[in-house]
């Protein structure tokens, strides 16, 4: 092995080795900071605010003991964690945030390699943009999806549910007394989300790209499995420092591309757009919105779980798990990319087999041919949109209807059940306002409520527009991501109510059937839209004046690329 990062704080006689180790005595012997023995720390997304993740304070012991039977030395690191359901205005706000504050303390410390322990939407994603941005061996632990809780005789998705529920109350279906009792079945254990939310497709992208041990995603949070998983975690990532083999060797486009294509095998959420388009600018790999359509149009969704079918993360493990999906659709995947184990991915592929195909099904009988996420253009999105087909409405995928604008969530809100509100099933919601820059932080709010007169006659889809985002958990005709955001200028600032709106997803357009003319027109005295966050200090200040726009990640434009692993000048 060559010499150890972390040597550069404990190696040799002089007085700055002194304070580096003496210092760290507590817990550590003369032959754990002698430089030579790999320092590790586990970075533990664990916090009481972020439910999903409560229990990973455990992992990290389970990881630790595998750290020290292959002789290296376990750090526990708390890092930036972001509960999904709890923080306002949105956890995406403070993505970058987690990232960047995660890839100084990787870099600052005296390590030699990081086990990433994550679960909830934002933090296996911003974990990864840390660990490609420095570039050090790293491992991720998924933390696992929770068990699935039962209403009344019936399973609750998480997520999903609450979607659907929520628009029966409001459609007179069910009582609200009834809506709040589901309310403590749906979380039923430790774990995060247990549809193939975000939370779940992170996993499912952080296996796809070769940075966790094959077959550890969607091992649920209360399984014993989760623990000896984790503790094999621990005894590679010494490994890995050893074979010298960094986060740019694995998550290489092809890796990317594999990642995509598991994404629209298992109806994953959209949210997997903007991630792996910033992880990607981290480690320094050219992906682009149109990689998502090429690479996963031809993909069958094989997994009949919710938000697109019916099943939860726990019958996906009872019925094979990921490798058994992906062992179905082993050649649409490319062969070389490697995963942590140095072996590739495709490696782990055709010996898992499925036990039950009603939860995977066979590659001839798919829930849906071409499952993989759209993306749609015109003058509506000249930067593009996306739309999950699979979560969409079939006879949705094809519409004309003119356009009820909403310039903000709380004008949605105020206006969308008024009974004088002109609103048909075929009119087109559109929701601007709410893009990174504008919200700020891009909030999960593109799947817009109904308005309740549509829902009494029984509608429960319409087309929606918006340059949000929607929960990996939600479904309908939502078009999202619109870039660039009206916030940023774009021509979704311009449409006026009564726009006639032309979506065609097989033909990937997105437009409204306005004039150039009345457009510049419109540009040169714009309507007066609800006014767009312009926060005055702090974190906020500082990402809306650096993100960029969804199509490219929503990364803060001066966190593109990777700074590495060097080691500063000395603190003393
Ligand atoms: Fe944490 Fe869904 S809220 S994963
Ligand atoms: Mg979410």
């Amino acid at each position: 092995m060559s010499e150890l990062r972390s040597a550069q704080w404990f190696a040799g006689t002089d007085r700055n080795a002194y304070i580096h180790r003496a210092w760290m005595r507590r817990g550590n012997t003369d032959d754990t900071l002698d430089g030579k023995r790999p320092q590790i720390a586990i970075a533990n997304t664990a916090s009481d605010l972020t439910p999903c993740n409560m229990h990973l304070g455990e992992v990290a012991e389970a990881v630790k003991r595998g750290v020290w039977e292959s002789g290296g030395v376990p750090y526990n690191l708390p890092v930036v964690s972001l509960g999904e359901t709890q923080v306002k205005p949105t956890a995406m706000l403070w993505r970058n945030m987690a990232a960047m504050a995660m890839e100084e303390m990787f870099r600052a410390n005296p390590i030699d390699g990081l086990v990433l322990l994550g679960g909830c939407d934002k933090t296996i994603p911003a974990l990864l943009m840390a660990a490609a941005s420095v570039n050090l061996p790293a491992i991720v632990v998924p933390g696992g999806p929770m068990l699935t809780g039962h209403f009344r005789g019936e399973a609750l998705g998480c997520g999903t549910d609450v979607w659907r529920l929520s628009e029966e109350v409001r459609g007179g279906t069910i009582s609200s007394q009834q809506f709040r009792d589901s309310e403590s079945s749906m979380i039923r254990s430790k774990g995060h989300c247990n549809t193939m939310g975000t939370a779940s497709t992170m996993a499912v992208v952080a296996e796809a790209l070769g940075m966790t041990i094959p077959g550890f995603a969607g091992t649920p949070a209360p399984d014993s499995r989760l623990l000896s998983l984790s503790q094999e975690t621990g005894r590679l990532i010494v490994d890995l420092i050893a074979a010298d083999r960094r986060p740019s060797d694995i998550m290489t486009r092809k890796a990317f591309l594999n990642a995509i294509i598991a994404v629209a095998a298992v109806g994953g959420s959209t949210n997997a757009v903007v991630h792996l388009l910033a992880i990607a600018g981290r480690v320094g790999v050219r992906l682009t919105l149109d990689d998502f359509d090429e690479a996963g149009r031809d993909v069958p969704l094989l997994l009949n779980l919710q938000p697109s079918g019916h099943f939860l993360m726990d019958d996906l493990y009872r019925a094979g798990g990921l490798l058994a999906a992906l062992s179905e659709i082993s050649d649409l995947l490319h062969p070389d990319p490697i995963t942590v184990t140095g072996k590739p991915l495709v490696s782990y592929l055709g010996n898992s087999p499925v036990y039950d195909d009603t939860v995977i099904l066979p590659r001839d009988k798919p829930l849906m041919e071409h499952a993989g996420i759209a993306v749609l253009r015109g003058n509506l999105a000249p930067d593009g949109a996306i739309i999950k087909p699979s979560a969409a409405t079939p006879a949705l995928l094809q519409h004309r209807g003119p356009a009820v604008v909403f310039d903000s969530i709380e004008d949605m809100r105020a206006r969308l059940d008024d009974p004088d509100l002109e609103i048909t099933a075929d009119s087109v919601l559109v929701l601007r306002g709410c893009g990174p820059r504008g919200y700020p932080g891009m909030p999960e709010v593109g799947n817009m409520p109904l308005p309740r007169t549509l829902l009494e006659q029984g509608v429960r889809d319409m087309v929606r527009i918006s340059d949000a985002r929607m929960s990996g958990t939600a479904y309908g005709t939502v078009i999202l991501h619109v870039a660039p955001e009206a916030a940023a200028g774009g021509p979704l600032g311009l449409v006026r109510t009564g726009d006639v709106i032309e979506l065609d997803v097989e033909a990937r357009t997105l437009r409204m059937m306005v004039s150039d003319d009345e457009l510049a027109a419109r540009l040169a005295s714009p309507e007066s839209v609800a006014a767009f966050a312009a926060p005055d200090r702090g974190w906020a200040k500082l990402y809306v004046e650096h993100v960029m726009q969804a199509d490219t990640g929503a990364d803060l434009d001066f966190l593109v690329g990777s700074s590495g692993d060097g080691v500063a000048r000395e603190s003393h």
